[in-house]
């Protein structure tokens, strides 16, 4: 054990005794309670091909074509640096590139797609992305990217024709209250929800003390360019990370890594957020996808925080950390007349061996399909059928 790591030990053990709720929560999220994550037998997952020493942190799926886009960076700027940058400072004399994939689910076709109007020279580091479908323009997607550059964080559109394989650039979105972005949720073409995942983003002490003091640093910030203003719309949460939108853009939904909840906002006319729900989700939460066909939302969730900041501190050499996937939907049984509206289902785990530090989740309920990515581990899984596979937990 390094140094650093006794430090941390020191601070983490002298915050637990002195306050018992930050002790309950990091109990909970190592998971504690539910022991070690029990090994899937993999059966109807398999890797998409042509994927390898790819690392895809994001996954969204346009269910009406079947096509999923895929954010994804290559294995070795990945393994060699801290990724994402926000997360650490780093020092890097090259370009970072990443590349986004189209996969087409019913023909399993995965093709790269080419950046127009982006010069070569450009950082194109990816994170948290999102998609919005104009009402107007049944062909073009708008495409809202973290870009994580050397000079700073800043938010990317882009405009996709569907069954093309380009990406053309239109304009770039910087502003200081954007600084550690993890995930985007465009709601028209000019207006985006983003989380900034932490406070502190270039010093690793820094960062290193917000993480493990718990600091409820992070937050929600909102874009207009049609009216040019950028605002704080939720403050105060411990590491934001997936934030999405319901089919009609009325419902915000937001997961945390710190205390592993899911809040689910109501939108108002003026943009701001109303919290409707909090699920305590028990586990660290990244990404959250919605199905918009059956509202179902998709979790991916880290089975056990100390575990994951240890692969994360190991590079994940020797360390895969576990995970799980977890759906909510509408609770349809007796007791949802005593006010539990959700069911929390955990419908896959695995101990790290299929696959670890999973980030995204991605359901297509019309197809039968999810997809999996991790900014960390190489590939995506595809997992058919997804409806059958049960590992059941609690
Ligand atoms: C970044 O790299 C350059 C060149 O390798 C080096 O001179 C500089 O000290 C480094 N900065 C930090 C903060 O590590
Ligand atoms: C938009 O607002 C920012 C400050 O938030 C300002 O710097 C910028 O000049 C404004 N742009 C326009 C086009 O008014
Ligand atoms: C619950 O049902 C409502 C009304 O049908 C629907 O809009 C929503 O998406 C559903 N939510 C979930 C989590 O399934």
């Amino acid at each position: 054990m390094n140094n650093l790591n006794k430090i941390i030990l020191t601070i983490l053990v002298a915050f637990i005794a002195i306050a018992y709720t930050l002790y309950k929560d990091v109990l909970v999220l190592s998971g504690y309670y539910r022991g070690p994550a029990q090994k899937s037998n993999g059966g109807k997952c398999r890797y998409l091909e042509g994927l390898k020493s790819n690392l895809c942190e994001d996954i969204k799926i346009h269910h009406a074509s079947g096509l999923a886009y895929l954010a994804c960076g290559d294995e070795q700027s990945r393994k060699t640096l801290p990724w994402p940058p926000p997360i650490d400072a780093y020092n890097n004399s090259f370009p970072l590139r990443g590349i986004f994939y189209v996969y087409n689910i019913e023909k399993d076709k995965l093709t790269p797609l080419i950046l127009k109007n982006f010069p070569d020279e450009e950082d194109f580091s990816l994170h948290g992305f999102g998609i919005y479908e104009s009402p107007t323009e049944s062909d073009n997607l708008y495409f809202f990217i973290i870009n994580h550059k050397r000079t700073g964080s800043v938010i990317e559109l882009f405009k996709h024709k569907l069954n093309t394989f380009e990406l053309n650039h239109l304009k770039t979105f910087k502003h200081d209250l954007i600084y550690s972005p993890n995930s985007v949720a465009p709601v028209s073409k000019d207006e985006f929800y983003i989380t900034n995942d932490l406070y502190y983003i270039q010093s690793h002490w820094k960062v290193q003390l917000e993480i493990w003091t718990r600091r409820r640093w992070s937050n929600v910030v909102f874009h207009s360019s049609k009216t040019n203003t950028t605002e704080l719309v939720v403050d105060g949460l411990i590491f934001a990370n997936g934030i999405t939108v319901n089919w009609d853009y009325s419902h915000v939904f937001i997961g945390t890594s710190g205390t592993g909840e899911l809040f689910i906002y109501e939108r108002k006319p003026d943009n701001k957020l109303k919290l409707l729900d909090t699920i305590n989700i028990e586990h660290s939460v990244d990404n959250v996808n919605v199905d918009p066909v059956t509202g179902e939302i998709y979790l991916a969730v880290i089975h056990d925080i100390l575990e994951y900041m240890n692969g994360l501190a190991d590079k994940f050499q020797s360390i895969k950390p576990s995970f799980g996937v977890i759906k909510i939907s509408n609770n349809t049984k007796e007791d949802k007349f005593y006010g539990i509206k959700y069911a929390k289902e955990k419908i896959f785990e695995d101990d790290g061996t299929l696959f670890y530090a999973l980030s995204v989740a991605a359901g297509d309920s019309s197809r039968k399909v999810m997809l999996w990515g991790s900014p960390f581990a190489e590939g995506v899984v595809s997992v058919a059928n997804q409806k059958t596979i049960r590992v059941v937990l609690d």
